[in-house]
């Protein structure tokens, strides 16, 4: 069962997850268990999210993969927190579904073209297969990480933490607006498909700069893009990230 948590008490912010802010960003922190660089659940107040009895400890791929099975379509997804910075991991079974034909609940990573809001084109998430500079984003153990701050205006979307027509748990093919297992923002309703990765371009808050970055697809709401990956590797179990992309996390401050 999902519970909202969509009332001004519950609403998440970064003041609530006790950030260590961006000046100290990715100096390390002081974790429950694993590297500096691993990546802890964040069990967001009052939901009775699956990954409740492991708030604050070190992600596992495996736990992951185990809760998977309890899903109609195979995926499965966490908040957490980085080195003070909200994030959101998503597993879907990629391997297992690649080579077979797009259907319905049949979800895997898609690589797609990205344009702005006025509907210039900027690239395709086919640059992480292609460019070296993006070569720590490829594809790998059926997951994928991302910096979880609405490029709207900087709340935090969650997974399946409240329960309408978007977050239910089905996948439909072509990263539209429709099928569920979207990212959903509750300020204002920005969606975001985490299967489909593209290419978009997003404004550093704090000198103004626009930057490109290879991130998720936003797919309805007032949000202007997707929201940036971050790349991350496997270490045992654990699921650490890496810090190759500082600039595509400023975009709220
Ligand atoms: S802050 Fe996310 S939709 Fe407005």
């Amino acid at each position: 069962m999902r519970m909202s948590f969509n009332t001004a008490a519950g609403l998440i912010t970064m003041a609530s997850l006790g950030s260590v802010g961006f000046a100290s960003f990715l100096m390390g922190q002081a974790s429950s268990g694993g590297s500096d660089q691993a990546i802890l659940f964040y069990a967001p107040k009052g939901s009775d999210v699956w990954y409740g009895s492991m708030d604050k400890q070190p992600m596992s791929l495996k736990a992951f993969e185990d809760e998977a099975a309890n899903s109609t379509t195979g995926m499965s997804a966490a908040a957490g927190l980085w080195s003070g910075l909200p994030i959101v991991a998503i597993y879907v079974p990629h391997e297992e579904n690649k080579n077979k034909p797009l259907a319905e609940d049949e979800p895997r990573f898609q690589l797609m073209d990205g344009y702005t809001s006025s509907g210039a084109y900027v690239g395709s998430g086919f640059e992480i297969e292609e460019k070296e500079e993006y070569s720590s984003l490829s594809i790998h153990d059926n997951m994928i990480i991302i910096f979880s701050r609405c490029p709207h205006l900087c709340c935090i979307p969650g997974w399946q933490l409240v329960s309408n027509d978007f977050t239910a748990d089905n996948w439909l093919p072509g990263g539209t607006d429709s099928g569920g297992n979207k990212l959903f923002c509750i300020c204002h309703s920005s969606r975001y498909d985490p299967t489909v990765i593209e290419k978009n371009t997003s404004r550093n808050r704090s000198n103004g700069q626009d930057f490109d970055f290879i991130g998720i697809k936003k797919t309805g709401g007032p949000a202007p893009y997707g929201m940036p990956l971050i790349p991350f590797v496997v270490n045992g179990d654990s699921i650490e990230a890496l810090p190759d992309f500082k600039d595509w996390y400023t975009f709220c401050g």
